[in-house]
């Protein structure tokens, strides 16, 4: 399975909780010395996990991705997107770059992702299963308004 945002916070958790229930992972961060603090602590170590350092907002990445995580395991059953850009800032002090830092990594990597992970699900011929993590900024005005376009909750699937 494929994790993002598997360096720190929710994704990190989770990743391990799946690692230690015998899941093979393929941990994707931008933060390279937190991946490897994490690939040293799971049982199998780098020998039976993958790390990768990317940056989800170059999203010419991520079927090359896919791609290297169906060859390291032969096939991916399942896609965790944790990853998020959360920069507080209030609506008066959004800029247009970090409004498009916020959409490139929190709504247009998680769709591309989605959409290259579900076709390799398709593809193997086992189907998959696709899971988004998500927020509830809107509901704050100290918050960050950039985030009120997050991504959406669900994807269907086949
Ligand atoms: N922490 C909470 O209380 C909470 C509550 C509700 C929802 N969430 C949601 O859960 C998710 C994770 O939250 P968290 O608290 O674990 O966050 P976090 O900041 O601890 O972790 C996010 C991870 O994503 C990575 N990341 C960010 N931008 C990236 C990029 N461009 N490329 C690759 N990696 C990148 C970061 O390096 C980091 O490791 C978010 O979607 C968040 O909105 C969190």
């Amino acid at each position: 399975m494929i994790i993002t945002g598997a360096a720190s916070g929710i994704g990190r958790a989770a990743l391990q909780l799946l690692a230690e229930a015998g899941a093979r992972v393929y941990a994707v961060d931008r933060d390279s010395s937190g991946l490897d603090s994490l690939l040293a602590q799971l049982p199998g170590g780098p020998d039976r996990h993958v790390g990768r350092v990317v940056d989800l907002a170059d999203t010419q990445t991520l079927e090359p991705m896919v791609a290297d995580a169906v060859a390291a395991f032969g096939g991916i059953r399942a896609l965790i997107n944790v990853a998020a850009l959360l920069r507080r800032e209030s609506i008066e002090d959004v800029s247009a770059q970090s409004w498009d830092q916020h959409v490139d990594v929190n709504l247009k990597a998680t769709f591309f992702l989605c959409r290259a992970a579900a076709a390799a699900m398709t593809a193997s011929g086992g189907g998959g299963r696709i899971v988004n993590f998500t927020a509830r900024p809107g509901r704050s005005d100290r918050f960050t308004a950039a985030m009120c376009m997050w991504r959406p909750r669900r994807v269907s699937s086949r």
